[in-house]
């Protein structure tokens, strides 16, 4: 509202020095110019309004631009002076120009330096159009023309004393309509959605049991990248720290050496170097586990057996010290960000925990076991043991592992019931919401 009185203040004060000016340079006043100068400066005002409006720098607001500085072209060297007719036209185009640019800078938060130019053009269209009537009627340009009396050598801020009055107001009108825009309806509304959208992304988050309060920036982050998960996956993987680097100091945790069951062994829950699980038992003559494992291994592979097929144990218990060796092998012939898809760092694998078994149909090779009967049924049955296949197929982005159908870890079978109940896939998930947090 306030940028409306402004510019009818512009249009009362450019009267008042019209008719000043008039007084002095003629003792009397000149219809024509009133209504002109009115007329101009409702002109000038409502042109800045409409480009308030449009500050899209689009095909027709530009043309809109040109064809609204015509009529200053016409109408400006109608009133003066050729040569005070092209200053004043360009410099109240140029000036009109930049304050439209500074409100869409405002609004729409864009700028295009292109808008010095369209009012030019629309100013020299007009500029054709009005040289033409005065060569055709001198008269009309007569009737209408300023005639100053001659000041001497005077300033040019004396000499362009209204014209600078008027660009004055411009600017105001133009600059307070601008703030308006940009702290009146239109802030208030921005900081409506601003504070709304913030509530329901809080809202969002609080209604998820496992949401932590100060992770929110780093949910919205997540889901920012992932505008295709749903709003609890952001979070749970969020908390499980898929958002960052594998092995990021910053998220690395040892795990508690007061227990001898770690439950989440992974790329951000490390054992310490020396390590050891308490009770290994020897499975399969020459291969350790935990007892718990090895019992319910031996419950499987009887019923597997019964099925009429066999597994055989590859790997089980390593130490880290082992894992090292391995892993410095495998360095040899692959790069370390190979390696780490297929192989644990020492103090990273779940192998130390003695919970861990990679298993194979064919005795010491890993790789024939995929698309086996046998790795069917261990997919199929394991959680009925107290077992999971730990690293799936489509979870190498939780699990940061290649798919390893043969590798299945004890974790008792409460959990790999209720994992096999919700259709949680990893450890990760299972932790966040069942360990870490409670529903
Ligand atoms: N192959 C699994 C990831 C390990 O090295 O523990
Ligand atoms: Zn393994």
């Amino acid at each position: 509202m306030i940028y409306y009185l402004i510019g009818i203040l512009a249009v009362a004060a450019i009267q008042v020095i019209s008719a000043i000016k008039q007084y002095e340079n003629n003792g009397k006043l000149n219809k024509i110019h009133i209504v002109a100068a009115s007329a101009s400066s409702i002109y000038l005002v409502a042109m800045i309004e409409v480009f308030h409006r449009k500050t899209e720098y689009t095909i027709g607001n530009m043309l809109a631009m040109i064809f609204l500085f015509v009529p200053m072209g016409i109408v400006i060297p109608l009133v003066y002076g050729r040569i005070r007719t092209i200053q004043i036209n360009v410099l109240i185009a140029e000036i009109t120009a930049i304050a439209i640019m500074i409100l869409s800078k405002i609004t729409a938060h864009k700028v295009n330096f292109l808008m010095l130019l369209f009012p030019l053009i629309g100013w020299g269209c007009g500029f054709l159009i009005s040289t033409s009537i005065a060569s055709v009627s001198p008269e009309i340009r007569r009737r209408f023309i300023i005639r100053k009396k001659k000041k001497g050598h005077l300033s040019l801020i004396h000499r362009y004393e209204w014209e600078i009055v008027m660009m004055a107001f411009m600017i105001l009108f133009s600059m307070t309509s601008g703030l308006e825009r940009a702290a009146g309806k239109d802030f208030n509304q921005t900081l409506k959605n601003a504070i709304s959208t913030n509530e329901k992304k809080e809202n969002k988050y609080e209604d998820i049991y496992y949401a932590d309060v100060d992770k929110y920036k780093r949910y919205d982050a997540y889901a920012k990248l992932h505008p295709e998960m749903s709003t609890e996956d952001v979070v749970w993987r969020v908390d499980a720290n898929l958002d960052q680097e594998f092995y990021d100091d910053d998220y690395v945790e040892y795990v508690d050496e007061n227990t001898d069951k770690p439950l989440l062994i992974n790329k951000f829950h490390r054992v310490s170097d020396d390590y050891e699980p308490e009770e290994l038992v020897t499975i399969e003559g020459k291969y350790v586990a935990t007892q718990e494992t090895t019992d319910a291994y031996q419950r499987l592979t009887r019923d597997l057996q019964s099925q009429g097929m066999k597994i055989y144990i590859v790997s089980s218990y390593r130490s880290t010290k082992y894992q090292k060796k391995l892993y410095n092998g495998y360095l040899k012939k692959d790069s370390k960000s190979k390696v780490d898809t297929y192989s644990s760092r020492p103090g990273y694998s779940e192998h130390h925990t003695g919970r861990a078994l990679d298993i194979s149909q064919v005795s010491g090779n890993l790789d024939m076991f995929e698309g086996s009967d046998e790795a069917k049924w261990v997919y199929e049955n394991a959680y009925k043991y107290g077992f999971i296949v730990r690293y799936m197929e489509d979870q190498i982005d939780v699990t940061g592992y290649i798919f390893e159908p043969w590798h299945i870890v004890y974790v008792g079978t409460d959990i790999s019931y209720k994992m096999h109940d919700e259709n949680i896939k990893t450890l990760e998930e299972y932790v966040v919401k069942y360990v870490d947090h409670t529903p």
